[in-house]
């Protein structure tokens, strides 16, 4: 028997595009981040990091944005802030409810991000 995708068990297009959303809510919210979001639009910001993730987990959307290595190159972005980032998905993931080893999977793809994310 296969598993279902993290895709699927996270709820599919719509609800990975709800976590999306909670994340980029706690960014706004969170002081050692959140100046770095001023000047988004946060409809594309969700819209890109909800494809990112439905691609990322199995799920047939098309990510319309740029490589992570291209898209944060030059804003020197410090351990704290990736940190800050790693915990507003944590805790996006609790306000709807995900259980520890599907936020165990995220953790670890968000981590095997870092090298391309963090001082580049
Ligand atoms: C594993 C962790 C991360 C992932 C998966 C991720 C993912 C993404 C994605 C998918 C985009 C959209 C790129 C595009 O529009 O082409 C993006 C943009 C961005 N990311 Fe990250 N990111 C991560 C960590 C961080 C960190 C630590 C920061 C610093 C606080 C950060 C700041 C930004 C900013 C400022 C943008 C541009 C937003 C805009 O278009 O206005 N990211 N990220």
């Amino acid at each position: 028997m296969s598993e279902e995708s993290l895709y699927q068990r996270l709820g599919g297009h719509d609800g990975i595009t709800a976590l999306a959303r909670t994340v980029f809510n706690n960014h706004c919210k969170n002081e050692v981040i959140k100046n770095r979001y001023a000047k988004s639009d946060p409809e594309n910001v969700v819209q890109k990091v909800g494809e990112f993730m439905c691609a990322g987990f199995g799920g047939s959307e098309k990510y319309t944005g740029e490589d992570m290595l291209t898209a944060h190159t030059g804003m020197n972005i410090s351990d704290e802030e990736f940190n800050a980032v790693v915990n507003d998905v944590m805790s996006a993931l609790d306000t709807h409810n995900v259980a520890q080893k599907e936020k165990d999977e995220i953790l670890v793809a968000l981590w095997s991000m870092r090298p391309e994310i963090v001082h580049v």
